[in-house]
């Protein structure tokens, strides 16, 4: 079945009328919307594939020949740094008969495939085409090597977050970005270093992971230590974006390392922002943590309707950030995204199983809490709409 049409059967227009209502009074998605492998493949098919996906961050293909394989939208694309030092996204695939090129991250000074050792440019560029019409015999006049490059994809960069695009008619990234770039322009993304991750696998839908992220009702209840040093008494709310949305702390304030060494904070930061954090998730795939001393990417990547792989990339501010000296309050705001998020998984695994409830018909929203959560929803239906065109 076409995606638009699996979108307009599963988000009927009682469903949307009862979830664009205040806060206070709508009825969020039902549970089918979390378990149906048709609408599962529609998010893919639209949401997936006609958004900008984050798909990873520059660690992922760290300097000139680095390739590493990814999948968006359950389509094989693979990442590159040319020579010239620009990240660039291909379609995984040989031009030749199709095989897979890149099957684990890799480096060299092509991208070579391993079936008839055709080889690619950095840039795409089709390089060799060793023997293709016999030994020794590499072409013929009717191939043209010019137009068997790779498939490009739309790539850009935001600092260190890498982010695809499959809709080749896309309005630029930086349209996207322009709002949220204005809210964090004191923070210069220019000084962030790569200092740890941290990947999770659950059993639950990926919209179920980010609509826990987006809202704090739930600290005192499941993230009692979180709590006490980020409290919901001081919660903030974003909800002024069209395509991100999130929470916040005015005081985040975890406790001294001992001995205590403060990490670097980004330069320029007045008291206030030196307390703030801010968790924002810009749609669809990407959370981003901000605090003063620290920022975390927070990556989804949809596997299966009810499967998801979770992704967490720690950056510290400037080199001096990565001397040995920190390294304990580098690993404190680590550990306690470990902690928080371990705690999270199996409330969001509880989630996905009360989505496979005949009798969940759709939830109900704290007006004062669960605004962001309910905003998220919202963005979901929105884009699933616009993109199919609906
Ligand atoms: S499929 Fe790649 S060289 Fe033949
Ligand atoms: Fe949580």
């Amino acid at each position: 079945m076409p995606a638009a049409d699996v979108v307009a059967r599963i988000l009927t227009p009682e469903i949307r009328a009862r979830l664009f209502q205040p806060t206070g009074s709508a009825t969020g998605l039902p549970g089918v919307a979390y378990t149906d492998r048709d609408f599962f493949d529609a998010e893919r098919d639209l949401t997936f594939s006609r958004n900008w996906v984050c798909a990873g961050v520059a660690g992922d293909v760290p300097a000139p020949g680095h390739q590493t394989p990814i999948e968006i939208a359950g389509i094989p694309l693979l990442l590159v740094q040319g020579a010239d030092g620009v990240i660039r996204a291909f379609h995984n695939i040989c031009r030749h008969r199709g095989a897979q090129l890149v099957a684990a991250p890799t480096e060299g000074r092509a991208v070579v495939c391993p079936y008839h050792a055709w080889s690619y440019a950095l840039d795409g560029t089709l390089l060799r085409t060793p023997s293709f019409c016999g030994p020794g015999v590499h072409g013929h006049d009717g191939f043209d090597p010019a137009a068997h490059g790779l498939r490009r994809v739309r790539c850009e960069t935001w600092g260190p977050l890498i982010f695809v695009n499959l809709d080749m008619d896309a309005a630029p990234l930086g349209d996207l970005l322009a709002p949220l770039k204005a809210r964090w322009a004191g923070y210069d993304f220019g000084l962030l270093r790569a200092g740890g991750g941290l990947r999770f696998e659950l059993a639950a839908n990926w919209k179920l992971a980010i609509e826990n992220f987006v809202e704090r009702y739930h600290l005192p209840f499941v993230h009692p230590q979180l709590n006490s040093v980020s409290s919901v008494k001081h919660t903030l709310h974003i909800t002024d974006g069209e395509r991100f949305v999130g929470v916040g702390s005015r005081n985040f304030a975890p406790p001294p390392v001992t001995p205590a060494h403060p990490l670097p904070t980004f330069p320029g930061l007045d008291a206030d922002a030196l307390k703030r954090a801010e968790y924002v998730e810009l749609f669809p795939n990407v959370m981003i943590g901000v605090h003063a001393n620290h920022v975390y990417a927070f990556i989804i990547q949809p596997v299966a309707v009810d499967r998801t792989v979770e992704r967490f990339e720690f950056f510290f501010i400037g080199d001096a950030a990565m001397r040995p000296e920190f390294s304990a309050a580098r690993a404190q705001m680590i550990d306690l995204i470990a902690l928080v998020n371990g705690e999270d998984i199996d409330i969001v695994q509880r989630l996905q199983i009360g989505c496979r409830s005949p009798a969940m018909s759709g939830s109900v929203f704290s007006p004062v809490m669960e605004d962001t959560t309910h905003k998220f929803q919202k963005i979901v239906v929105e884009r699933l709409l616009a993109d199919a065109g609906l």
